[in-house]
């Protein structure tokens, strides 16, 4: 009988430990800043203006220019969330905007860019 007891306890502190786990909080996001995009209608002419991810991007030549095009597609989080790249690679990355999806980016533009993005997120 005693052993049965043992049983029924070790099952019951089995399905408490399961419960428990499945109980526990994902782990903390950093807390994101809200952009505050404004949105104007002016007879038939809509307006949005998006403010881009400054904020998260360290101060460095080429950042103006990296901000204002490589955000016209998609979020600047394309870009943070990558891997420390070498320059090779973040060349490749930026031709690869112009020639396959025809980023609208001269050439000088983008050896700005390419410098800016090997300063905050190179590896040799
Ligand atoms: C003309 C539109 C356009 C512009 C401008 C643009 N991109 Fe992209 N980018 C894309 C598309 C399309 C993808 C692929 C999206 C997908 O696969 O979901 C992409 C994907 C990426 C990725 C993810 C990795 C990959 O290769 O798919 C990175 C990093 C990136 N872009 C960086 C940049 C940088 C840096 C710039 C500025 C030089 C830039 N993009 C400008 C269209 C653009």
């Amino acid at each position: 009988m005693a052993g049965k007891k043992a049983h029924i306890f070790l099952a019951a502190a089995g399905i408490a430990c399961i419960l428990y786990s499945c109980n526990e909080q994902p782990k903390q996001q950093p807390p994101v800043k809200k952009p505050e995009h404004t949105f104007s209608v002016n007879g038939s002419v809509r307006e949005i203006k998006i403010s881009p991810e400054l904020t998260e991007f360290p101060d460095h030549a080429g950042k103006a220019e990296f901000v204002s095009y490589c955000a016209m597609c998609h979020s600047l989080r394309y870009v943070t969330v990558q891997p420390d790249f070498p320059r090779h690679i973040w060349e490749a990355e930026v031709t690869k905007m112009v020639e396959k999806y025809h980023a609208p980016i001269d050439s000088a533009t983008c050896r700005k860019i390419t410098d800016y993005l090997v300063a905050i997120k190179g590896i040799k």
